[in-house]
């Protein structure tokens, strides 16, 4: 089973950005921590982050033929990208959204996410634990 996690713009400045919102922990701790879940899972994750919508609208594509479901933080782009949204349902595989913060707690703007609709589950406030999570979720999908 292979699970692509794909990051959005600022998620490589984890534990250095707002730490009083995101916390200290760098991508780099949460990519570690999901693959030694994944190991247990028997599952193959391919960690990545861009800064860049149409990157990850590539990635999501790319997904659709490599892998077999995709854990998917969009970060600010879940609050207007509709080309993100698209690739998620053009991807055609299970999809769980997680963000780190609860963007129901914070500025109004950032309750909607546009992507959450099309999303299979959405994991919000957890934290680095929200990614393995929704890794646990995901199989969890695939195997039923
Ligand atoms: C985020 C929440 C978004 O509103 C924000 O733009 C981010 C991170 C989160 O993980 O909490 O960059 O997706």
């Amino acid at each position: 089973m292979k699970v692509f996690v794909l990051n959005g713009p600022n998620l490589n400045l984890l534990g250095e950005r707002e730490p009083e919102v995101y916390g200290t922990t760098t991508l780099g701790d949460i990519e570690k921590l999901v693959k030694s879940r994944a190991e247990d899972l028997k599952a193959e994750v391919d960690f990545r982050q861009t800064n860049h919508e149409g990157v990850l609208v590539d990635w999501l594509q790319e997904a659709r033929g490599q892998a077999d479901g995709v854990v998917l933080n969009p970060a600010a782009l879940s609050h207007y990208s509709l080309a993100v949204r698209d690739a998620v349902v053009a991807c055609g595989l299970p999809v769980v959204e997680v963000h780190l913060s609860n963007i129901f707690g914070r500025e109004p703007w950032r309750a909607k996410s546009v992507v959450s609709g099309v999303a299979d589950g959405v994991i919000v406030g957890l934290g680095p634990l929200g990614y393995v999570r929704a890794l646990e979720a995901l199989v969890a999908i695939l195997e039923s």
